[in-house]
C-alpha cells in the first residue's frame, strides 16, 4: 500500500503516461525545488498512503448507510427526488454549484451521518492537561474514547432518535449538526471532513438525480425481498452496512444518456 502504488505512478510518469493525480502534483512540486530527498519520497508515499486508507472505507461507508437509509426510507427519497428535479432539471446532473439551493438533501445526509455514526467511537485521544466532566477527575495523560454513537441517541439533542426524520434538522428549532462530532474533535479532527463529504454529497446527489433506489423484487412473486433493518450494521471500529438486496432502476433514458456521457468524459 505504500510502496507499489508510488512506483507504479512513478513508472507512469517516466513513460510520459501519467495521469495527473495528487502524487504526480507532489512530485512534480518537490522536483521544482531540485531532488527529491528520502525524506521528500517517505513523506509523499504517506500523504498519499493515508488518503486512501483514512479516506475510502469511511466515505464508502457513509455512502452505503445513505443507500440503505433511502431503501428503507422511500418517502425521504422521493422528497430529495422531487428537490432536486425542482431545482436541477432533468437535462443535467448535480453540481456541486447547486448544494446551497438543496436544503433536503442536505437534511437527508445529516440524518444518515447521525443514524450511521460511521466510526461510533471515533478514535482514542489522550488528554494532554488535567480535566473534568460532570463529577469525574480525569488526570493528564488519560486515555479517552469519545462515544460519539451515544451522542448521536441522545434525545436531549435528537427528539425520536432511533426514527429516521430529516424533518428534524429543517425545522425552526432544528436538531444540531452530526457532522459536529462524527468526524472526531480536537487537533485529530478527521483532516478529510470536506474532502470526505464533498465526496458523499455529490455521488448522494447524483445516485438520487439518476435512479429509484428500492427494495429488491422476487422475480417470481414480483413481492418486495424484505430484510430486518436492525441488523444492518457490523459491530466494528468502522461501522459498515451489512450488504442488502437492492434495485437501481434509471430514472429516465435521459439520464442514462447522462451517465454515459460523463463516464465517456471521465476515461478520456
Ligand atoms: C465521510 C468520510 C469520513 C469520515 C466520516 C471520517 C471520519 C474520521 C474520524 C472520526 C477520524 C478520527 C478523528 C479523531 O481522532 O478525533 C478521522 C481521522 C482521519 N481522517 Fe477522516 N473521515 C472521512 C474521510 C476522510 C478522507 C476523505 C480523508 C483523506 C483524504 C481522511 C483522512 C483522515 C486522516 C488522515 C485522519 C487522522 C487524523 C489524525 O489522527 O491526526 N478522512 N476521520
Amino acid at each position: 500500500m505504500i510502496d507499489a502504488p508510488y512506483e507504479h505512478v512513478r513508472a507512469a510518469m517516466a513513460r510520459g503516461a501519467a495521469r495527473s493525480c495528487f502524487l504526480t502534483t507532489l512530485l512534480d512540486e518537490c522536483a521544482a525545488d531540485g531532488t527529491i530527498s528520502d525524506y521528500d519520497r517517505e513523506d509523499i508515499k504517506g500523504a498519499v498512503n493515508i488518503v486512501y486508507t483514512a479516506g475510502t472505507d469511511t466515505t464508502t461507508t457513509v455512502l452505503t448507510s445513505f443507500m440503505l437509509a433511502i431503501v428503507l426510507h422511500p418517502d425521504a427519497r422521493e422528497k430529495s427526488q422531487n428537490e432536486i428535479d425542482a431545482v436541477v432539471g432533468s437535462e443535467r446532473l448535480p453540481e456541486f454549484e447547486d448544494r446551497a439551493a438543496l436544503p433536503y438533501l442536505e437534511a437527508l445526509l445529516k440524518e444518515v451521518y447521525r443514524w450511521n455514526p460511521p466510526i461510533p467511537l471515533v478514535l482514542p485521544h489522550q488528554v494532554t492537561e488535567d480535566d473534568s466532566y460532570d463529577s469525574y477527575t480525569i488526570p493528564a495523560g488519560s486515555m479517552i474514547i469519545p462515544n460519539v454513537w451515544a451522542i448521536s441517541r441522545d434525545p436531549e439533542y435528537y427528539a425520536d432518535p432511533d426514527l429516521f426524520k430529516p424533518e428534524h434538522f429543517l425545522s425552526d428549532n432544528p436538531d444540531p449538526d452530526p457532522r459536529a462530532f462524527v468526524f472526531g474533535f480536537g487537533r485529530r479532527l478527521c483532516p478529510g471532513q470536506a474532502f470526505g463529504d464533498s465526496s458523499v454529497w455529490l455521488a448522494a446527489s447524483r445516485i438520487l438525480a439518476a435512479f429509484d433506489v428500492t427494495k429488491a423484487r422476487d422475480a417470481a412473486t414480483g413481492m418486495d425481498i424484505d430484510f430486518t433493518p436492525e441488523s444492518r450494521f457490523i459491530s466494528g471500529m468502522i461501522s459498515h452496512v451489512i450488504p442488502f438486496p437492492c434495485e437501481l432502476r434509471p430514472r429516465s433514458d435521459k439520464v442514462v444518456a447522462l451517465i454515459r456521457e460523463s463516464e465517456a468524459a471521465y476515461s478520456m
